[in-house]
């Protein structure tokens, strides 16, 4: 038998029932500077990250016009561009950058529709694979945003339509306009407000994409509550805390973000590592 490539080891989902990912995908908000703003500290170790990816079997990169804004993109552009065929990259409109950690949510039919178009310059591609909501906009009715959406799907500028930090109503309302292929809320050992969420996309045959899957890296590091079971089973915290989120759902798609090859390789990992049934628990019971 071949050796699996680490990402491979996490299984396939087929994202909106017909475009296929690995299960362990890679976040790009980490490739940007202090605040989620300009460039990173060291841009050439981002290329090496995303090609670092690649060659270890990821296919799915989540990333957003406002990292940087699109100092993401056009990292992901020239490390990546011309992408591999089965490459799935995802993006995100709807959240404005007026200053380093700020964000504010625009969810006007000519700002989502400007910003897509942007996202498709800087990523370098004709079609958005997978284009989500980034918040939803309390100023503006959540028809008129996902509307918007599903216009530029019917265009064929957008494949797949997801949303991000949603409740059930809103994604119910939201699946009466479009079908929804994903949604990306906050979600990990030590956060599990989206429970709800997770359960009904479960059940829909939504793809659920956990943000934050290391609390931002706080459960990634020394003395974390995972640090015991991890010295036990000869993994790290970080993928512990990975291999759960695979195991919690075969609808969740994680998307650990780092801006760091080491990190990224213990990461991966993550996915050829099989927690028991009574290891899962014990992980769901920790104090965090
Ligand atoms: N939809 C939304 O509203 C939303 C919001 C936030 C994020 N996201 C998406 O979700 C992705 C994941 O979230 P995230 O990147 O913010 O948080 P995360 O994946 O929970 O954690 C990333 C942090 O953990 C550190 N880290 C990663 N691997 C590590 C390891 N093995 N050991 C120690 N530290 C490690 C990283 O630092 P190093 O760089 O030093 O590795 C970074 O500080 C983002 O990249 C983005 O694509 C979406």
């Amino acid at each position: 038998m071949p050796t699996l490539m680490n990402a491979e080891r996490a299984g396939t989902y087929f994202l909106g029932g017909d475009l296929p990912v690995r299960r362990l995908g890679y976040g790009a908000m980490q490739l940007t500077g202090p605040g989620v703003w300009g460039p990173p500290a060291d841009p050439d170790e981002s290329v090496r990250v995303l090609r670092r990816a690649l060659e270890l079997g990821v296919d799915f990169i989540d990333t957003a016009d406002a990292y940087g804004p699109f100092e993401a993109d056009r990292l992901i552009r020239k490390a990546l561009h011309p992408y591999a065929d089965d490459l799935v990259i995802a993006t995100k409109v709807g959240l404005s950058r007026p200053a380093p950690g700020i964000w504010v949510p625009i969810g006007r039919p000519e700002y989502l529709r400007q910003q897509a178009e942007l996202n498709l310059r800087h990523l370098g591609v004709e079609r958005i694979d997978l284009l989500q909501l980034h918040r939803v906009d309390p100023s503006v009715p959540l028809a008129e945003q996902v509307g918007t959406l599903a216009d530029l799907r019917k265009e064929g500028k957008v494949r797949h339509i997801g949303l991000s930090e949603v409740g059930v109503d809103q994604l119910e309302q939201a699946r009466q306009i479009v079908p929804i292929a994903s949604v990306q809320n906050r979600y990990n050992l030590a956060d599990r407000a989206s429970e709800d969420v997770l359960d009904y996309a479960e059940k829909h045959g939504i793809a659920f994409i956990p943000w934050f899957p290391l609390a931002t890296g706080a459960l990634a590091k020394p003395g974390s509550p995972l640090d015991q079971l991890a010295t036990r089973l000869k993994a790290t915290p970080s993928q512990l805390a990975l291999a759960w989120l695979l195991q919690r759902s075969p609808v969740v798609l994680p998307i650990p973000g780092t801006s760091s090859v080491a990190h990224l390789e213990e990461n991966l990992a993550a996915a050829g590592l099989s927690l028991s049934e009574s290891e899962a628990e014990t992980l769901s019971n920790l104090d965090y």
